[in-house]
C-alpha cells in the first residue's frame, strides 16, 4: 500500500472540523462528500443507513447523484452496498464494467462508460456493529485501490458515531409511530381488562379475510369496532358498507343486499347494484344479522360459502371478495336453538367471535368514558369542562346501564350542556340514574369515596372469582390477600361468588 496522498490528510483534518460543528446530521455528511470529491478526486458519494428494524439499507445521502423522487433502498446483501453491510467488509472495485453484482440504483451511471469508473464501498462500524456504509467511485487507474480503502475506512470511522446516533433516532420516530398507530383501542377508549382483550383480538384478526361475528347488548360499541377492523385491516382504502338488517322490511333484504335487475319484482323500475357489490374488495357491515330472514340466510350462507351470489331478477353469477363483519345483540345460540337462526349460518359467521362486555363490567372504564364524552361534548359545542364533580361520579359509578355506552354518551351530553359554570354535577344527570341510588340522599366526602372504592372492589373480586372459577381461597391468592378478606367483601358486597364456577374466560 502506498502513502496517503497529502490531499487525502487535507480531508480528514477538514473531515473532523465538519464532524464537530455540530451541524445537522444530512447537512453534516453532505459537506463530508463535497469535501471528498474537492480534495480526493471522487466523483459520487453516497452514504447509506442500516435500518435493521426494518432489514433495509436505506441511501441517506447522495452527492454527485441526480435527485430523485423516490428513496433508494436495498435488502441486506443485495448489489455491493447490501454486500458490504451483510459482510462488515469493504469491497472495492477497479473497474465497474467487470462488475454484474453493481446495480447503480440510483442510475447516476447510466449515461457513463462504467469502464472508466472504479468503485469503492466500506462499512461504517460502531461498536461492533455495522450501522451503514460509505461509498465513492471515482476515476479508474488501473491501480488496486487499497490506499484509498484504507483512507475511507478512516473517513467511514469518523462518521460512525453521527451515523449510529441518527440510526437511533430514526428508530425511535418509526417505533413512536408504529405505536400510534395500534394504540391498543386506536378511537375504542377502555382500559378494562376484557377490553384489553377485544383490543388484542381486534389486532389479531383486522388483517385476515375471516368473517367476524360481534356481539354484545345494545350500546357496547358493536358498530364502533366493526369500524376499527375495517380501518386497521389492508382493506381501509376500500368501502366500508353497512346494512341494517333489521331496519328494512323483510321483503327488500335480498335487494339490498344482492342487487336486482329491472322489472325483478314490483317496483324495480331500474337495475340496482347491492351492497356486496358496492362493497367490492372492501368490508360489508352486516348490523343485527340476527334479524335476517330464515329466507335470506341461505342466500348469505351461500356467498360466505362460496363468495357467490345473484342479483334478484337472474343475469350472470357475481363474484365478491367483500370481508364479512356481523353483529348482533341477540343470543344467536338461543336463536337458533328456537329455529329463527340457522345453525349451518351461525357456525359459518362465528369463526371469530368478539364479545363486548357490557358497561356495567368494565368496572372504572365508566369514568374513563364518561371523561371521554365530556371532553368531546365541550369541544363540539365550544364549553370548557373542567371536571365532573364527586356527585356525578357516585351516580355514574352506581347506575347499571342497560344502555351501556350509548346511554353513558347522551347522558354526559346532555349534563355538558346544561352545564353552567363547567363543572358536572349529579343533578345534572337523568332522573333514571339519580333514582338507582335513593336519589340525594348520598352525603359528600366520605360517602363518595368510599362508593366508588366499593365498585372498583366489587369489579377486581369478580374478575378473579371468573378466573379463579368461583373459588375464593384462589380469588384471593389472585389479588394478593387473604381468604378471609375475600370472604368478608364478598357478603358485605353481596356477590355471588357461586354464580362464577362455571364461567370460562377465553
Ligand atoms: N369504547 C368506546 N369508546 C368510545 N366510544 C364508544 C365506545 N363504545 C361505544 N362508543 C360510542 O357509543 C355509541 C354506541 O356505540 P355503537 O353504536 O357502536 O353500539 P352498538 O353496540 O352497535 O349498539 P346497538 O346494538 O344498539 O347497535 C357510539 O356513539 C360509539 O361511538
Ligand atoms: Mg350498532
Amino acid at each position: 500500500m502506498s502513502a496517503l496522498p497529502r490531499s487525502y490528510f487535507s480531508a480528514i483534518e477538514k473531515i473532523s472540523r465538519l464532524l464537530t460543528r455540530g451541524e445537522e446530521f444530512r447537512t453534516t455528511m453532505y459537506s463530508i462528500l463535497v469535501h471528498l470529491a474537492r480534495l480526493t478526486g471522487m466523483k459520487r458519494g453516497m452514504i447509506s443507513l442500516y435500518r435493521r428494524d426494518l432489514e433495509e439499507i436505506h441511501v441517506d445521502i447522495t452527492y454527485g447523484i441526480p435527485e430523485r423522487s423516490s428513496p433508494i433502498y436495498y435488502r441486506l446483501g443485495e448489489g455491493i452496498t447490501g454486500k458490504v453491510v451483510a459482510s462488515g467488509r469493504p469491497i472495492a472495485i477497479p473497474r465497474l464494467d467487470r462488475e454484474p453484482l453493481f446495480l447503480d440504483r440510483s442510475g447516476a451511471r447510466r449515461e457513463i462508460d462504467r469502464a472508466t469508473l472504479a468503485f469503492i464501498c466500506v462499512p461504517v462500524k460502531y461498536a461492533g456493529e455495522t450501522v451503514g456504509a460509505l461509498s465513492v467511485d471515482r476515476a479508474a487507474k488501473g491501480d488496486n485501490l487499497k490506499t484509498e480503502v484504507a483512507f475511507l475506512e478512516i473517513v467511514a470511522n469518523m462518521l460512525a458515531p453521527r451515523v449510529h446516533a441518527r440510526r437511533i433516532q430514526e428508530e425511535n420516530v418509526r417505533l413512536r409511530e408504529a405505536i400510534d398507530r395500534h394504540s391498543p383501542l386506536g378511537t375504542i377508549v377502555g382500559n378494562a381488562k376484557s377490553m384489553r382483550q377485544v383490543a388484542a383480538q381486534i389486532n389479531q384478526v383486522a388483517d385476515s379475510p375471516t368473517t367476524v361475528l360481534i356481539t354484545g347488548e345494545t350500546g357496547t360499541g358493536k358498530g364502533l369496532v366493526a369500524e376499527e377492523i375495517h380501518y386497521r385491516s389492508q382493506r381501509r382504502d376500500e368501502p366500508l358498507v353497512r346494512l341494517n338488517c333489521g331496519a328494512i322490511p323483510e321483503n327488500l333484504v335480498e335487494s339490498e343486499l344482492f342487487g336486482h335487475q329491472k322489472g325483478a319484482f314490483t317496483g324495480a323500475v331500474e337495475q340496482r347494484i347491492g351492497k356486496f357489490e358496492q362493497a367490492g374488495k372492501g368490508t360489508i357491515f352486516l348490523d343485527e344479522i340476527g334479524e335476517l330472514p330464515l329466507a335470506s340466510q341461505v342466500k348469505l350462507l351461500r356467498v360466505l360459502e362460496d363468495r357467490e351470489f345473484e342479483r334478484l331478477g337472474g343475469g350472470r353469477t357475481l363474484k365478491t371478495n367483500a370481508r364479512v363483519i356481523a353483529a348482533t345483540n341477540r343470543d344467536l345460540e338461543r336463536e337458533v336453538a328456537a329455529g329463527r337462526f340457522r345453525s349451518d349460518l351461525y357456525y359459518r359467521l362465528s369463526v371469530f367471535p368478539l364479545y363486548l362486555p357490557p358497561l356495567r363490567e368494565r368496572g372504572a372504564d365508566i369514568i374513563l368514558l364518561a371523561d371521554y364524552f365530556v371532553q368531546q361534548m365541550g369541544r363540539k359545542v365550544g364549553k370548557q369542562i373542567s371536571r365532573i364533580d364527586s356527585s356525578a361520579l357516585d351516580l355514574l359509578i352506581s347506575y347499571h346501564w342497560p344502555g351501556n355506552v350509548r346511554e353513558l354518551q347522551n347522558c354526559l351530553e346532555r349534563a355538558v350542556l346544561l352545564a353552567t359554570d363547567g363543572i358536572i354535577y349529579g343533578h345534572l344527570l337523568p332522573p333514571s340514574l339519580q333514582a338507582g341510588t335513593g336519589g340525594n340522599s348520598l352525603v359528600e366526602g366520605h360517602g363518595n369515596f368510599q362508593q366508588m372504592v366499593q365498585a372498583y372492589e366489587t369489579t377486581l373480586i369478580v374478575e378473579a372469582l371468573k378466573k379463579a372459577k368461583g373459588n375464593q381461597t384462589r380469588a384471593a391468592e389472585l389479588l394478593g390477600t387473604t381468604k378471609r378478606i375475600i370472604q368478608y367483601k364478598i357478603s358485605r358486597y353481596g356477590i355471588d361468588y357461586r354464580k362464577y364456577a362455571g364461567v370460562r374466560i377465553s
